[in-house]
């Protein structure tokens, strides 16, 4: 692999392993060795290169980029619609042809036969970006030129990672070493780094990113200020040139806390002025800055409610100050009371976010747009999908989702996501009758709604592999392709990562595939059972604590005693959640009958001889996934010591360390359950399987 900026997997997906033999056959064409850059724009260079630099690595000879083509030659052509027109290359095509072309969304590009050779046509020099890449991950996957051809455009207008990174370098739920922006209190100064970064985001489709923790205090509240503006407008000016927009995660005390004022009340007249100030000189030095990010009113932030005001009340005081420049405010949802009380049964967490904002539809402006997390806790590895996505018809929405893998193995055991975001992708929320599936709605598409999009929090930093685990940058890319696209199957999302990162023999990319796919359900089935979450370590969320969390404050309890387990929500008898779906949705998961068995706990309270659909008794489900799951765990990197060969040994080392630290991981898991039922339950595995007394 070629050393860049430093590490030698910086490359990560753009790493293009040669073709095999046979496949660059049916590819070769005389004009493949001939990039025609008809744009002459910077994004426009960049991506000529790139397609240059894919094209050299796939095919392992030297790429010409020529200026323009000459009468009878060919290659592959990368320009923009404005250029496609100007160049006489358009009359090979039909004014209906060209109509189509036309008529594509900004971000859209084309791949379009040329004579014998391929046009890459960009609604846009980012379009153009984006279909460079295109092709290159087409080639990289043996796709065949006729089925290159057409039309592509992103579901999303919004495709955002969402940093938690702090100033002093370090990164809340980070697993992946220090920050890609910050150190010891400064603003780093763009390096190759950066630029290796936004090409990882470009190639993707990436065309957002917050770069600082939503949990903005101290040091951090005066990046709105002169103080540390220049440094990150030179970041923002390095993720433009790769068409990725510059947000900021904000402090809504800041007028109080940095600003001198007594209040940071919204309906205060000196508060607005204040805000609108910042966002004029911001603009001043990032004129395409894309907005704020805020916390507020929720895990001890300061929000509106400070003043007695709502977050309409606060979310508009910011999109007031941000429009003029066409800025927007992403305001998030996780608002929860995280000082609750664990002997009422009665209140609960997960009605929270819909309880707090569906009243206020209507009432956002138009540059707000509310980020809602994928399920009502906290991004478990199984939750139902947020009631709120879709219960707003008036209001700006996006989702938000977990790259960074908190609850999920901190990037120290393998879970692939990308199973779990298109289950939450595809759910209907019949929103507007049946298909308003998540993707819809995100879109904005599904309400009709001009913006919107998915936000995920990244998995990525310092790391020489970028995200720690190497195999978790599958996370990474996944969220990406899925951004740009929620219909894409899972399976091919795997195989194009596979080609572009590691290689193409089949071997390689079928049992990686499989590993990949396999392991959300592994980590699903030696973790906490049955759709009842945490179970965690408080504090650091990571290995087993049965208890950890269930007489805090923090509203995440399964309430197992000797009879039984689980949070009755239903609104018969429980704390009345079920009723903030739609049906059928309400209906099935208010009857414990038909609610289904992965999410049977977080909906209902039941004995542990309780059957579940899939004919075991609840503690019987308990003991098998558990002892399952510790083995499956070991399967994983018995797997991948067959296929380890294949790829870099340094890879193949770190991946190996990682599954060894799953191995026990898991079994620490599966002893820990096991055992914590048993002993509250006296009912012993039937299948006699040893379990610590
Ligand atoms: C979780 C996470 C926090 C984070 C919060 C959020 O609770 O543990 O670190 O700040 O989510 O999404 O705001």
């Amino acid at each position: 692999m070629a050393e860049q900026s430093g590490h030698a997997f910086d490359q990560a997906w753009l790493t293009w392993p040669e073709l095999p033999k046979g496949t660059k056959g049916t590819y070769r064409q005389p004009w493949m060795t001939r990039v025609i850059a008809s744009s002459k724009t910077d994004m426009g260079q960049t991506a000529s290169r790139e397609l240059q630099r894919g094209l050299e690595r796939l095919f392992g000879v030297n790429i010409e980029i020529l200026d323009q083509m000459d009468q009878g030659e060919s290659g592959v052509w990368l320009g923009t619609l404005a250029n496609f027109r100007l160049e006489s290359i358009a009359r090979d095509i039909s004014v209906e042809q060209m109509a189509d072309l036309e008529g594509m969304g900004e971000e859209a590009y084309a791949i379009w036969p040329l004579g014998p050779g391929v046009a890459v046509v960009g609604a846009s020099d980012r379009g153009l970006l984006y279909g460079a890449f295109s092709l290159i991950r087409q080639m990289a996957t043996m796709t065949s030129l006729q089925d290159m051809v057409g039309q592509n455009a992103p579901a999303n207008p919004l495709r955002m990672l969402d940093h938690w990174d702090n100033l002093d370098g370090s990164v809340e739920r980070g697993y992946a070493g220090g920050s890609l922006f910050f150190s010891q209190g400064q603003v780093l100064p763009p390096s190759s780094r950066l630029t290796a970064y936004a090409r990882l985001l470009a190639s993707v489709g990436i065309n957002a990113v917050a770069i600082n923790n939503v949990n903005v205090h101290g040091e951090e509240s005066y990046f709105i200020t002169p103080k540390h503006l220049a440094d990150l407008a030179a970041l923002a000016e390095r993720f433009r040139g790769y068409a990725i927009r510059l947000f900021l995660s904000v402090n809504f005390a800041s007028p109080v806390e940095i600003g001198g004022l007594s209040t940071a009340d919204p309906l205060d007249e000196a508060v607005q002025q204040w805000w609108q100030d910042k966002a004029a000189l911001i603009y001043s030095y990032i004129p395409d800055f894309g907005g704020f990010v805020v916390k507020a009113d929720s895990e001890f932030r300061p929000g509106p409610f400070t003043y007695g005001r709502d977050h309409a009340d606060g979310a508009n005081l910011l999109a007031r100050a941000l429009a003029p420049y066409g800025g927007l405010v992403i305001w998030r949802c996780f608002v929860y009371d995280c000082q609750t009380d664990w002997r009422n049964r009665k209140l609960d967490r997960a009605r929270a976010a819909f309880d707090h904002f569906v009243k206020l539809d209507g009432r956002f402006a138009d540059h707000v747009i509310l980020q809602i997390k994928n399920g009502p806790i906290d991004f478990q590895v199984r939750e139902p999908v947020s009631p709120l996505l879709g219960a707003m018809a008036h209001t700006h929405q996006m989702l938000e989702l977990q790259i960074t893998q908190e609850y999920t193995g901190q990037q120290r055991d393998l879970c692939y996501l990308v199973p779990q975001w298109k289950e939450v992708l595809d759910f209907d929320t019949y929103a507007k009758g049946p298909s308003s599936t998540i993707a819809e709605v995100a879109s904005g598409k599904g309400l009709d709604r001009r913006l919107g999009g998915i936000a995920g929090v990244a998995n990525a930093g310092n790391d020489p592999y970028w995200t720690g685990h190497p195999l978790a940058q599958a996370n990474f890319y996944g969220f990406g392709r899925l951004a740009w696209d929620p219909k894409l199957a899972s399976t091919q999302i795997t195989a194009e990562w596979i080609h572009q990162t590691l290689g193409h023999a089949p071997l390689l990319v079928d049992a990686l595939s499989s590993m990949l796919h396999d392991s959300w359900r592994i980590y699903e089935s030696y973790t906490a059972p049955l759709g009842v979450g945490f179970m965690v370590n408080p504090g650091h969320h990571y290995g087993p604590n049965v208890d950890g969390y269930e007489y805090s404050k923090w509203g995440t309890y399964h309430f197992a005693d000797h009879h039984g387990i689980g949070v009755d929500r239903t609104e018969a008898t429980g704390t009345g959640y079920v009723g903030q779906y739609r049906e059928p949705h309400r209906s099935i998961y208010e009857d414990v009958q038909s609610c289904p068995d992965e999410l049977l706990l977080f909906f209902h309270h039941v004995a542990y001889g309780h059957r579940l659909g899939s004919g075991k008794t609840v503690i019987q489900h308990i003991y098998d996934s558990h002892f399952e799951g510790a083995e499956a765990a070991r399967g994983l990197l018995a797997r991948w010591q067959q296929i380890s060969r294949e790829v870099p040994a340094q890879w193949a080392e770190r991946v190996a360390e990682r599954l060894a630290w799953q191995v026990q991981n898991a079994e620490e898991w599966r002893d820990v359950v096991n055992t914590y039922f048993y002993r509250k339950t006296g009912i012993g595995d039937e299948r006699g399987r040893f379990i610590v007394p």
